[in-house]
């Protein structure tokens, strides 16, 4: 059957729908959908290569230096042991950490790399080619050339003998090659003086020589350059790459569609090896559910269905093999729900799953996490789930780096901000300060919190939690999380002899204190005279403060604007 082919392969796809030919007994063979690249499958060694300078970028160079030795390929025979024995050099020279290994290998198997090739190929067949086949000597057989100043060196003597006669005279050549997305240039120690591509088929014995030349030109000569790949002259003949991955939808629209069988045309795509993978991964689960038997669906009772999801929840964290017993539930839970709702609940997965939901919202939908983050459904792919657990791999690194040194981070962090080099610009909205007070002394800190989010008892009061889970999940619009942690500070720098603060400070700042606003507020006393008013009413607050403590510093400027608003004159003018 031919399904939905013509449709797809119009997105750069092409999907073969192959039903399975080992039919079994007289029920009807399974659908197997396979989708395939429109362009030859990339060498194995490439998309190793590409995907771990995704993990670690600096390792591309040194790592292809190993990869194309022929001592290396001389081992490397087989796909197999090509696979096996890069991971095995990844791993022995540490060129990406053991976490990365795993998201590595996942990249690896949906091929994530692969577009990224093609589009090398593409640039080179499609326009590198045709450009300079304008050109009378140029050679579009040469499987590895570099691209001299717009010349094509196809022999390594004769780029020896041009480097010989001396490399000044193209420094800011307006002929060096320009620098594309896709190319990974490997760095010198002088910075854009000197720059050319190599187009390479790197599995050809020209190549070792050639990028060895190369490097050593980058060391001596600050000559960088950019690899950029070449197909091998028989890579169109390479069979299409199949991709994990995708997902694909079945849809019959019409009851009397004309369906012709032509599953038997020869179009074995690889299938019964995936049909092999199926059942060994249903025989290495020790599923315990009893697969020989007749399958019998039962109707479950009103009361039984609700705790379904609980008791499926249950056997998949119990099982051996959780990853697979949750597969194989969910391919056929009819079949599987009676067994599944025998045993009793544990009340440890009870009470764990009811934390769960008060943390996360009652509501029925159907939601992953991942390290407590929502991912939207139409997000779940693995392209999109790699993507995010190499950020979060950056993230934690990241805060274990901190956590190691937390002074020195925290002051190289405040240094880098309010750097003194970093000039005012015409927005202040852009320059940030350093308001944390490091001036404590007996007085205590000069600035004065009004509140305190994660010791004040109406936090408590008000049945505020203090995890921090409550950042991750989506707030109203204009509203914060309500945790008990100081993590948003406000602090007013105000002359305080102003009428205009006092009012701030027991009006507004106090209300949102009252009323429970996220934010911690802080006001630090502004003084600009030698022994003006406002120095005055700073240490009359100050003194105040100290001796009856915040309310009474509040009561004393309510009374002082109660008192200054009395004196105010009908026209609004102070007398
Ligand atoms: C990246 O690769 C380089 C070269 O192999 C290695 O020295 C470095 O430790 C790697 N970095 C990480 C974070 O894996």
């Amino acid at each position: 059957m031919r399904v939905l082919g013509p449709k797809l392969r119009s997105i750069g796809l092409a999907l073969t729908l192959v039903a399975a030919s080992v039919a079994s007994g007289a029920s009807s063979p399974p659908v197997t959908v396979s989708i395939h690249t429109p362009w030859a499958a990339p060498p194995l060694l490439l998309e190793i290569l590409e995907s771990v300078a995704v993990e670690n970028r600096t390792a591309y160079y040194p790592l292809l230096k190993q990869l194309t030795a022929p001592s290396f390929l001389s081992q490397a025979t087989t796909p197999k042991s090509l696979y096996e024995q890069s991971l095995k050099v990844i791993h022995d020279f540490s060129h990406v950490t053991k976490d990365a290994l795993a998201t590595l290998k996942l990249s690896l198997a949906i091929h994530s790399a692969s577009a990224g090739i093609q589009a090398h190929y593409q640039l080179y067949n499609s326009i590198i080619v045709p450009e300079r086949s304008k050109e009378p000597d140029f050679d579009p057989a040469c499987p590895v050339w570099v691209d001299w100043y717009g010349r094509q060196v196809c022999d390594l003597q004769e780029l020896k003998s041009i480097v010989s006669s001396g490399l000044k005279q193209y420094r800011g050549s307006i002929k060096a090659p320009t620098i594309m997305e896709l190319d990974r240039v490997l760095p010198s120690n002088e910075p854009y003086d000197l720059f050319t591509v190599l187009y390479a088929n790197v599995l050809d014995p020209a190549f070792v020589p050639f990028h060895q030349y190369l490097t050593q030109l980058a060391e001596e000569h600050g000559l960088r350059h950019s690899l950029r790949y070449i197909p091998a002259s028989d890579h169109a003949s390479q069979g299409h790459l199949s991709l994990a991955g995708f997902g694909a939808e079945l849809a019959l629209k019409n009851t009397d569609y004309l369906v012709i069988d032509d599953r038997d045309l020869g179009h074995d795509l690889g299938m019964q090896s995936s049909q092999k993978v199926l059942k060994q991964v249903e025989s290495e689960a020790d599923l315990n559910l009893g697969d020989d038997e007749t399958p019998a669906v039962e109707p479950l009772t009103e009361g039984q269905l609700k705790g379904l999801g609980v008791s499926v929840a249950q056997h998949v964290l119990e099982s051996k093999d959780p990853l697979n017993m949750l597969v194989k539930l969910t391919r056929d839970l009819p079949k599987y729900q009676l067994k599944v709702l025998k045993p009793e609940i544990k009340s440890d997965i009870q009470q764990e799953i009811s934390t769960n939901s008060a943390y996360y919202g009652r509501d029925e939908r159907n939601r992953v996490w991942l390290n407590g983050q929502t991912i939207p459904h139409h997000k779940m792919n693995p392209f999109n789930l790699l993507r995010i657990l190499r950020r979060e791999r950056r993230a934690i690194e990241n805060f274990k780096t901190l956590l190691r040194s937390e002074e020195n981070a925290l002051k190289r962090f405040r240094d880098l901000l309010i750097d003194s080099s970093i000039e005012m610009q015409e927005s202040t909205s852009t320059v940030v300060f350093d308001v944390r007070d490091t001036t404590q002394n007996e007085h205590g800190s000069v600035v004065t919190w009004l509140n305190d989010l994660s010791t004040d008892k109406r936090y408590v009061d008000a049945g505020w939690g203090e995890e921090l889970y409550a950042l991750y999940q989506p707030a109203r619009m204009g509203s914060f999380p309500e945790i008990r942690k100081n993590y948003i500070n406000a602090l007013f720098a105000l002359d305080l002899s102003s009428p205009e603060s006092m009012e701030l400070i027991v009006t507004e700042l106090a209300n949102f204190v009252q009323h429970l606003v996220p934010v911690r507020f802080g006001v630090l006393p502004l003084i600009r005279s030698e022994n003006g008013d406002d120095l005055k009413v700073a240490m009359l607050w100050r003194h105040i403060l100290n001796r009856n403590g915040l309310k009474a510093g509040l009561d004393f400027f309510r009374k002082v604007k109660f008192y200054d608003e009395l004196q105010m004159r009908p026209d609004g003018k102070r007398r």
